[in-house]
């Protein structure tokens, strides 16, 4: 059976001092008999170190939002795969659609992003999804299959145990409109069979799955119950600790 992975995705959101708290609410309010559930933060790089040093003793684990693919040098702005696994985050984001459209990174761009984080040893949470035009004018299929052939290109057999898919639509982040569950089930089913095309059935039976958009504690339990769906990746329901906690706990 997969792990479910529930992950706050705090975008740019909170302070040292609100991270504080936030986090410590999160810890000391947690169910810690979960057994088949991972929990990861992922604040923002100023609150990064704080974020490990505090959840050191805690099943809560500490991911970064973004990072660049170069190794280091005149990259002004950046922060590298090293530098964040340094200071003892798991796992890093990687193409988010607010990065894909704000910030403009394109498939190959995430591709050297998945790459790079792998090789430092961190486990990118790599996000797929299709906008509402794409999915109206019927192109959603093809789009997935684009963004995960192009992200993963190169990516090894052995590396993909390391990786989580994020499907999030991009008409349901932030917007309050949630996919349904089935419409979200059968996404994780078409992004599952797209990776045993790639690599083998086995591979794609083992991969982590999250959905992402507009969860929240009223509809967490109904989509975490699909066959195909193993987690959430959660945005505005992730800024508050009793509604992280109560998508944690549908979860289980
Ligand atoms: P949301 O964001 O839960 O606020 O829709 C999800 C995400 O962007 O990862």
């Amino acid at each position: 059976m997969r792990r479910k992975i529930i992950a706050g995705n705090w975008k740019m959101n909170n302070n040292l001092k609100s991270t504080v708290e936030l986090i410590s609410e999160i810890i000391n309010k947690m169910d810690n008999h979960l057994e088949n559930t991972d929990v990861v933060v992922c604040p923002p790089f100023t609150s990064l170190e704080t974020a490990v040093e505090l959840t050191k003793n805690s099943k809560v684990r500490v991911g970064a939002q973004n990072m660049f693919y170069e190794k280091n040098g005149a990259f002004t702005g950046e922060v590298s795969a090293e530098m964040i696994k340094n200071i003892g985050c798991e796992y890093v984001i990687i193409g988010h659609s607010e990065r894909r459209t704000i910030f403009g990174e394109s498939n190959e761009w995430i591709n050297k992003k998945i790459k790079k984080a792998l090789e430092e040893g961190l486990k990118p949470i790599f996000c797929i999804g299709e906008t509402l035009e794409e999915r109206q004018n019927g192109t959603m299929e093809q789009v997935l299959k684009t963004q995960v052939f192009e992200g993963l290109s190169g990516v090894t057999e052995s590396q993909m145990a390391n990786i989580i898919i994020a499907y999030e639509p991009v008409w349901a982040i932030g917007t309050g409109v949630t996919a349904s569950p089935e419409q979200a089930d059968e996404a994780h089913k078409y992004v599952r069979n797209l990776v045993e095309n790639l690599y083998n059935s086995s591979v794609a039976q083992e991969l982590i799955i999250q959905y992402g958009g507009s969860m929240k504690p009223e509809n967490a339990k109904e989509l975490l119950s699909k066959p195909n769906i193993d987690g959430g990746l959660i945005g505005g329901a992730s800024l508050k600790a009793d509604s992280f906690l109560s998508i944690i706990n549908a979860s289980n």
